[in-house]
Parts: C-alpha cells; structure tokens; sequence
C-alpha cells in the first residue's frame, strides 16, 4: 500500500504493517495455487504476476476481515493482529479473478500495455491471453473450493457472472452515442464494483460476521468500486500517461464513452452537442491536440468536474456504511483507502 498517493497516518502504520505482511501470504498462495509443471505455462503466469499493482482487492478482504471480528471493549489492539489462512485464500482468489478480466480485457481492447509492460496478447496473441485468462478464472474457483464453504463458491460464481455481464452490456452499448448515465453506472457496478464488494464482504464472513454485516462491508466495497472506476475513467481522460503505465483516451478509440463524456453530451446545447459529436467521430481520437482539444470541450460544461463530485460522493457514501462498525485500527485504515481511491494520480 506504499504506492498511496495520500499519506497514512502514523497511528495506523502498525496495521499498514500487518497488511502489508499478509499481502506477502497472498502472493505466495496465489503463486502457489497458480504452478504449473508445464514451463511453457509457467513463463506466462510469471508475466501475468508482474501485472500485480496496488492489491486493492486483496488489502480489502483483509481489512475488512480485521474490522468486522468482535471485538472485546478494553481489550489491548494487538500490533499484528492475526490474519487467517481462510481470509488469505479469499484475497488470493479475488486477486486471481482480477488478473484473469485483466488479461481477458486486454485481448478485447487490443491493449499493447499493462502496467508500463508488454500484455500477454501483445507477447503472445490472442489465443494464449484468453486461455490464459480462462486458467487464471479456473484456478480461482479451485482455490476458492479450498474453503469448502457453500456460500463462498456461490458468491464468487455468481460475481463471475456478473464480471461477464457488465462487460457484454459496455460491448453491447459500443459506439452508443446516446448512452445514458444509469446504463453507464449499470456496467461499471457489474464489470468493476461487483469484484471490490464481494472482496469486503466475504473477508467479513470469513470473520464470522453475520448476513447484514457482510451485506454492509459489501456494500461498502461496491460504492468504492464505483469511485475507483469512475476515477479510472477520468485517468484515461485527463491523467499522466507516465504514471497511469498505459495509453490515455483509450476508452473513446474503443468507442466507449464514460461519465464525463455522457454528462457532456446530455447537458450540453444542441449546437455545441453537433459540434462534440463531430469531434469525436472526426476519426483522429488520440494525439495531444484532440486530448487538449476534448478536454476544454469537457471543462466547459464543467463535466470533469461533474464526474469528480461523483466519485467523492461515493467515497462519502463508503465511508458512511462504515459508520456502525466498532472503531479499530483496521476500520480507520479502510476510511484512509477510500479516500485514496479518488486521490490517486494512477
Ligand atoms: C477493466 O476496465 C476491466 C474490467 C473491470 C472487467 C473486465 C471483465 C471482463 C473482460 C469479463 C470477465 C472475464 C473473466 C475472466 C471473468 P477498463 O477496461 O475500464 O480498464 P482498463 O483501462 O484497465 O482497460
Ligand atoms: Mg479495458
């Protein structure tokens, strides 16, 4: 979590410590999980591991595994509270899942880069990316079996489903001019929050929490996701490419348009909405002048900044989920990361 563009406050380094600890468990059970005997296989799961970037999903399942165990009122905060090998299995195979949309989404953008490095379609084609993918998908649920926990296997199918929808419904509303802001945040809740909030929820039910917990952790995690991809989208927009490791303004060169371009486009006067659409369809989406150009465009209906107000919104909403959740250590780490959700620069 060291790469957060905000900074943690001294009090909570011990429990930045500990996660930081159990994310080292993490990638030694997902490395495990994923061996192959196969070297052929095994190259390309080396190079799918140094997509690993922030950990937000497994840091989460932990978090809120941390925060939502009963507490004892007096009792002393351990400095490493314990982490179990159940709730290091749930970040593991969340990561695995999102490793596996990652590759998958590569092959369907045509993306060259990931995380300032070469994607598997780029290195390998097409056909490798996607199996690839789907092994990454397979031993997720291999893994999660593990747990021999009804519940879990259900819950992780069940978002696996609703990845894959999101993803149709964005594919299916392709170079959709008219798309509204509801369908916008219909896929994003389901190609992007649905994997955050489970990450929240089955770390707390790995900590026993019951039924409404969990629903609330979850839900937790889904405003996040929302603000996290909304944030993502803006990055592509308005960000620096150095540091967001992969090409900008991809989304509109692949025909998708997200909040700040939506919201200009519905709020925008008939004149200006005629000249925006000739922008865009004028066949040049890339290069500094067009970036320049789209971003005034955008500024002037203050649409960037529309879609910022989102993003922070829902970071408020997150944060106030958490409010009848006991106060520890853990929870006001969790409060800290939803800010660096939309304070990130990457
Ligand atoms: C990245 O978003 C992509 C996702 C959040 C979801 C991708 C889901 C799939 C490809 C379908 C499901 C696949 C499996 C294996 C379950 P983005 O395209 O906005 O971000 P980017 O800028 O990083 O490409
Ligand atoms: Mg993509």
């Amino acid at each position: 979590m060291s790469e957060y563009a905000l900074a943690i406050p001294p009090e909570l380094l011990p429990i930045q410590e500990s996660v930081a600890l159990a994310l080292a468990r993490v990638e030694k059970t997902f490395e495990s999980a994923l061996r192959s005997d196969l070297p052929a296989v095994q190259r390309l799961i080396q190079h799918v591991e140094t997509y690993r970037g922030k950990m937000l999903r497994p840091a989460l399942a932990i978090l809120c595994g941390m925060a939502s165990r009963p507490s004892h009122p007096g009792a002393p905060t351990p400095r490493h509270p314990d982490v179990s090998d159940s709730h290091i299995t749930i970040a593991a195979v969340c990561e695995m899942i999102h490793m596996a949309t990652l590759v998958h989404d590569d092959v369907l953008d045509e993306a060259d880069i990931r995380r300032k490095g070469a994607t598997v379609n780029r290195l390998r084609g097409n056909e490798a990316a996607v199996i690839l993918g789907d092994y990454l998908f397979s031993s997720a649920y291999h893994l999660c079996a593990t747990l021999d926990s009804l519940t879990a296997a259900r819950l992780i199918g069940q978002t696996g489903m609703s990845l894959c929808a999101g993803e149709l419904l964005q594919l299916h509303h392709r170079e959709d001019l008219s798309i509204d802001q509801p369908t916008y945040f219909e896929i994003v809740r389901r190609k992007t929050g649905s994997l955050i909030a489970i990450a929240c929820d089955l770390g707390a039910r790995q900590s026993g929490a019951g039924e409404q917990t969990a629903t609330r952790f979850g839900d937790f995690g889904m405003a996040l996701g929302v603000a996290f991809q909304i944030q993502d989208d803006l990055l592509d927009l308005t960000g620096n490419q150095t540091l967001v490791g992969k090409p900008l303004l991809k989304d509109l060169e692949l025909g998708k348009l997200t909040l700040p371009v939506i919201h200009h486009l519905e709020t925008s006067s008939p004149h200006q909405r005629g000249r925006t659409l000739e922008l865009l369809s004028g066949g040049r989406a890339s290069g500094a002048a067009f970036a320049r150009e789209l971003r005034g465009v955008l500024a002037s209906t203050g649409s960037l900044d529309f879609a910022a107000a989102k993003a922070r919104d829902l970071v408020a909403q997150a944060k106030n989920l958490l409010a009848p959740i006991v106060d520890s250590p853990a929870k006001r780490l969790l409060l800290v990361m939803a800010d660096q959700v939309v304070a990130r620069a990457f």
